[in-house]
C-alpha cells in the first residue's frame, strides 16, 4: 500500500497528539508533534530573554535553534530535544503554555518551522499534528483530519494530562489558558487555525480513544488504496 501524509489539526487539548501518535504506531508511520517545535522555540526565547518584538533578535535566535526528536526506548515515545538537550518535560509546563501562542504568531518563527516540517514529509509515511498542517504545511496531504471536542471536556483532559505528569494545576487556570490560546491561535494574522474544506471533522467529545484512532486508520487505509 502506498504511504501517505496524514495531517491532523485542531484546538489545543482535543486529543490530537495522543491520537496521532497511536495512528502512526498502528500504520508504522513517523509521528511529528509540531506543537512541541513551537514550544521548544518558546523555551529558547524565554531562557535567552529574546526580544520577541525585535525581528533581528528573533532571526538571530532562530539560527541558533536546533530541534530534533529522539525515540526513548524506556517509554517507547518520541521526545523533543533543543540543541541536544532533552526538553520534553519542560516544554509541557504551564509557563510554556502561557507564552507559546504569542511566539507561534511571529511570522519568522512560522516560516522557519514550516520549512523544517515540509522537509520531514518528503518521504511520506508521516502523521503530523498541529494547527496549520492541512492548510499550510501540507495542503496536498492525502488525508486531513480536523479534531474538535467540547471546551469543558478539553479542559478536564488537559488537567488530567498535567496531573499525570505531576503538575497540579487548577481547572480554572487550565480553562483560562485554553481560552487565551484558542483566541490567539484562531485570530492571528499568520496561518490561523482554520478547518480546511477538504478535511474530515472528528468530534471526540463522546468518543473512546480507540474509536477515534480506528476511524483515522480506516480513513488512511482507504486513501492509501485510492492513491
Ligand atoms: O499542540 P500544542 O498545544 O502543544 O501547541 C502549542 C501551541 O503551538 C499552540 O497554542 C499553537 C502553536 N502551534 C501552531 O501555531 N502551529 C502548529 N502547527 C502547532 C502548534
Amino acid at each position: 500500500m502506498k504511504k501517505i501524509i496524514i495531517a491532523i489539526d485542531g484546538y489545543s487539548a482535543c486529543g490530537k497528539s495522543s491520537t496521532a501518535k497511536q495512528v502512526a504506531s498502528k500504520l508504522n508511520y513517523r509521528y511529528v508533534d509540531t506543537g512541541a517545535m513551537y514550544r521548544a522555540v518558546t523555551l529558547y526565547f524565554m531562557e535567552n530573554y529574546i526580544d520577541k518584538t525585535n525581528p533581528k533578535s528573533v532571526e538571530k535566535a532562530l539560527d541558533k535553534i536546533e530541534i530534533t526528536f529522539h525515540h526513548n526506548e524506556h517509554t517507547g515515545q518520541s521526545e523533543t530535544y533543543l540543541n541536544g538537550l532533552n526538553v520534553e518535560k519542560r516544554i509541557r509546563e504551564m509557563e510554556i503554555s502561557q507564552n507559546v501562542s504569542e511566539v507561534s504568531a511571529i511570522k519568522a518563527v512560522r516560516i522557519d518551522l514550516v520549512k523544517q516540517q515540509q522537509k520531514m514529509g518528503r518521504s511520506k509515511g508521516l502523521v503530523m499534528d498541529g494547527r496549520d498542517i492541512g492548510s499550510v504545511v501540507f495542503p496536498e496531504a492525502e488525508l486531513k483530519i480536523f479534531m474538535t471536542a467540547d471546551f469543558d471536556v478539553r479542559a478536564e483532559r488537559r488537567q488530567k494530562e498535567l496531573f499525570d505528569k505531576d503538575q497540579l494545576v487548577d481547572l480554572d487556570d487550565v480553562k483560562a489558558n485554553l481560552k487565551q490560546r484558542d483566541t490567539i491561535d484562531t485570530t492571528r494574522a499568520e496561518s490561523p487555525l482554520t478547518r480546511p474544506e477538504d478535511s474530515v471533522e472528528i468530534d471526540t467529545t463522546h468518543m473512546f480513544f480507540e474509536e477515534q484512532v480506528d476511524r483515522i486508520v480506516q480513513l488512511a487505509d482507504s486513501r492509501a488504496i485510492k492513491k
